[in-house]
């Protein structure tokens, strides 16, 4: 099902039993697969594949050449940018930002507010926490400010990691498997273990071409990262 004001680029394919929402934005050479949801706003970018079943809610951004996986699940106002995997199984809560050239791997789950910049890889089984107190049923007590972590540029994230709310970790680290993070990583660590700490650098030769990361940093400033997630949390309920 396929709503009147809705605009498709050229050659876009769409599965049966799909369905698209009003005032949904796609691109040239899109390939929608069966049984997809996607919601009312939503853009996505020239050349990207929607997998089986996903579910995108309204309002989301999905880049350029994109695979959104078998039933992905994307919350409203999940930001994802171009040339980026949403693995099969994952879920993100919504309202948060994923850069470019992004990896995430299958069954992970983002929650509301996290912050993944460009050639971040994050393998399964993923979890990242948003909320220090767990207000579930006490919102009248305290207003509920989700604190997603931030995991910055070119970090790589093994399997069954868990983030605690507002971590940051930092440029190009390594988190080893099965690790819980409960504080900040310095750039270029590898850090692991329940808690994680920091053990050693990455090795120079691990460290991805200055050139990406200053097309990052041309593109997207730290101020700019702050400035969207103010935004997108500012009317959060
Ligand atoms: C973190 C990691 C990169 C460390 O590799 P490394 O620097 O070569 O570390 P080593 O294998 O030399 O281990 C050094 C010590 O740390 C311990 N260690 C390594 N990884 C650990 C982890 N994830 N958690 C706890 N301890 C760990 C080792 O047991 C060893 O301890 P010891 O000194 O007491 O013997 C690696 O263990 C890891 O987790 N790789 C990610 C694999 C993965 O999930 N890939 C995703 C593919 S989809």
């Amino acid at each position: 099902m396929i709503s009147e004001n809705d605009s498709f680029g050229e050659r876009v394919k769409v599965g049966q039993n799909s369905i698209v929402k009003e005032n949904v934005t796609i691109g040239d050479d899109v390939i929608i697969f069966p049984n997809v949801y996607i919601g009312e706003n939503t853009k996505i970018g020239n050349e990207s594949i929607i997998q089986y079943g996903a579910f995108i809610e309204h309002d989301c951004k999905i880049g350029k050449k994109c695979r959104i996986g078998t039933n992905a699940v994307l919350r409203r106002e999940t930001n994802i940018g171009d040339y980026s995997i949403f693995g099969s199984l994952s879920a993100s809560e919504g309202k948060n930002w994923i850069g470019n050239h992004v990896l995430i791997h299958s069954q992970c789950h983002l929650t509301t507010g996290i912050i993944i910049e460009d050639w971040v890889f994050i393998a399964p089984l993923f979890v990242g926490a948003n909320d220090p107190e767990m207000l579930h049923g006490r919102r009248r007590v305290k207003k509920f400010v989700p604190q997603g972590p931030h995991i910055k540029f070119g970090s790589g994230i093994a399997v069954n990691v868990t983030l605690l709310p507002g971590v940051v970790i930092g440029r190009e680290c390594i988190i080893g498997a099965a690790s819980l993070v409960t504080k900040d990583v310095p750039d270029f660590s590898i850090a692991y273990g329940a808690p994680a700490r920091a053990a050693k650098n990455v090795d120079e030769k691990w460290r991805l071409p200055e050139e990406l990361y200053q097309e990052f940093r041309r593109r997207v400033s730290e101020e700019d990262l702050v400035k969207f997630l103010d935004r997108v949390l500012s009317d959060y309920e």
